[in-house]
This record gives C-alpha cells, sequence and structure tokens, in this order.
C-alpha cells in the first residue's frame, strides 16, 4: 500500500514535471466556457463530413466536459458537499472506454506515427504518448476509489482526490497542445486522398466500437451524469453525515454560482 501511495506521488511529480517542460502556461484554460454549450445533435442533423482533426477535437469536448465533472467533485469533496460517487464512476468509465480505449488509440495508431515518419513535432508527440500512458494508470485509481466506500476512508479519498487532480492537470495542457498544434499541423503532411480516407476510418472505428451515432450516445451519457451532479444538491447529505451544514435554503445562492451547473440544466432545459 505504501509503496503504491508512493508510486502515484512519483507519476505525479513527472507528469507534471513533463507538463511544465512542455507546456508551460497552458495548463490552465478556465473552467467557465461551457455557457450554453449543452449538445442536442442527433442523427439526422449529423454532418456527413468531418474530417479527422474536426472529430478529434469534437471528442475533446467529451473529455473537457468530464474534466469539469471532476473538478466539480474535488470542489464538493473539498466543501464537504454531497455528490453521487457512481456518477464520478461513470465518468472515469467515459474516459476510460471512450477517451482512453477510443480516441487515443486514434491518435497513437493514425496520427503520432505520422508525424514520426515526417520527423514533424516529434519531442511533443514523445510527450502526448508518455501522458497517454500515464492518464491511464492514474485513471485506474480513479476507477478504483470512485465509490462510496472509498470516500468515506480518509486514505482512499487522499487517493482518489489525487487521482483526479493530476487527470485535470495533465490533460487540460495536452488536449489543448493537441488542439491548437498537432491537428493543425495534421493536413499538411497527409495528402487530401488520406485525409479523407481517415475521416472515413475513424467513423468507422466509432460506429464499430459504440454503435450507430456513437459519439451522440456519449454525449448524451455525459449530459446525464451532469444532471446527476446536479440533482444531487438537493438530496440530503450522504457523505459527510456528521458535518454541520447550512439547510438548502441558505445555499441557493451559492448553488445558483456553480456555472458547469448553470450550463447544464438552463432555464427549461431538458
Ligand atoms: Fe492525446
Ligand atoms: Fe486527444
Amino acid at each position: 500500500m505504501q509503496n503504491r501511495v508512493q508510486d502515484e506521488r512519483l507519476l505525479d511529480r513527472r507528469v507534471f514535471l513533463k507538463s511544465g517542460i512542455i507546456f508551460t502556461g497552458a495548463a490552465l484554460a478556465g473552467a467557465g466556457l461551457l455557457h450554453g454549450a449543452e449538445t442536442e445533435k442527433k442523427s439526422e442533423d449529423k454532418e456527413a463530413e468531418v474530417g479527422p482533426p474536426e472529430d478529434l477535437m469534437r471528442e475533446h469536448g467529451v473529455l473537457k466536459r468530464v474534466l469539469l465533472i471532476y473538478g466539480e467533485a474535488l470542489r464538493r469533496l473539498e466543501a464537504k458537499e454531497d455528490f453521487p460517487p457512481e456518477a464520478l464512476a461513470d465518468s472515469a468509465g467515459i474516459i476510460r472506454r471512450f477517451v482512453e480505449d477510443y480516441h487515443e488509440k486514434l491518435e497513437e495508431d493514425f496520427l503520432f506515427p505520422r508525424f514520426e515518419k515526417a520527423n514533424r513535432l516529434v519531442d511533443l508527440v514523445k510527450v502526448l504518448r508518455e501522458q497517454h500512458q500515464a492518464g491511464r494508470r492514474v485513471t485506474d485509481v480513479t476507477m478504483r476509489f470512485a465509490n462510496m466506500q472509498s470516500l468515506k476512508n480518509d486514505s482512499e479519498r487522499a487517493r482518489l482526490v489525487n487521482s483526479m487532480r493530476q487527470f485535470i492537470r495533465m490533460y487540460n495542457p495536452h488536449e489543448a497542445r493537441e488542439d491548437t498544434v498537432l491537428f493543425p499541423a495534421f493536413r499538411k503532411i497527409v495528402s487530401p486522398h488520406e485525409f479523407d480516407s481517415l475521416g472515413e476510418d475513424f467513423e468507422k472505428k466509432e460506429d464499430e466500437l459504440f454503435g450507430e451515432d456513437g459519439f451522440e450516445k456519449v454525449v448524451d451519457k455525459v449530459a446525464g451524469i451532469e444532471k446527476r451532479f446536479a440533482q444531487d444538491l438537493r438530496i440530503a447529505r450522504r457523505l459527510f453525515p456528521t458535518t454541520a451544514r447550512p439547510p438548502l435554503s441558505a445555499n441557493r445562492g451559492r448553488r445558483k454560482k456553480w456555472s458547469l451547473n448553470a450550463a447544464i440544466a438552463p432555464r427549461g432545459g431538458a
């Protein structure tokens, strides 16, 4: 147990140092960018043509929404406010299945080797690869401790907090650097024909793993998790039963300030 905690701390330091070297200044993009950004795209209005970078960028949107959920879970843990641990576990599950096993796999199989072959952005690609691996280890920890029992245990709760912090700190700059540097450069290193056919390959892979309209289904799942977080503020406390809290009516003003909540549950929205 001691060794594992030490490993996690080492990983934390290593990942942070790497991010600091490569991504200086890119870490905190701010969490208040989601005003009214609820996606309601359904199959009938799905765009026929989505190029590989756009495809990957909208997948980053899913990742960003989970980062916001992690951030909200951390805020509530600090404030000793309730949240649904099973919804947090579902969030980590989306990171595992959609981000790590699908999105990152696309980057590793189709993008990174092409940059390496073209000898372009190889230092960046090396760090992005390493961060994928580190992220998977961090997600193992998040998945393991995102449950009510662990939240009530001081040491396990601390490890959960640590894993979410590591993930947020690493993936904000990771996705920002891919969106602004890697993806824009991709078109320059592949032929127009290859570019188009990769878009189709991505779409095929998505359908294969997640079924028809796979992306939209995953977005719906994230929206459901956000709603569960919002609703849980109204449920009687469970995580911190011995902590004195003001009555819900006294909390109302503070709840309104939560930007994610406001963004995901607009007045009159679903
Ligand atoms: Fe990546
Ligand atoms: Fe990515």
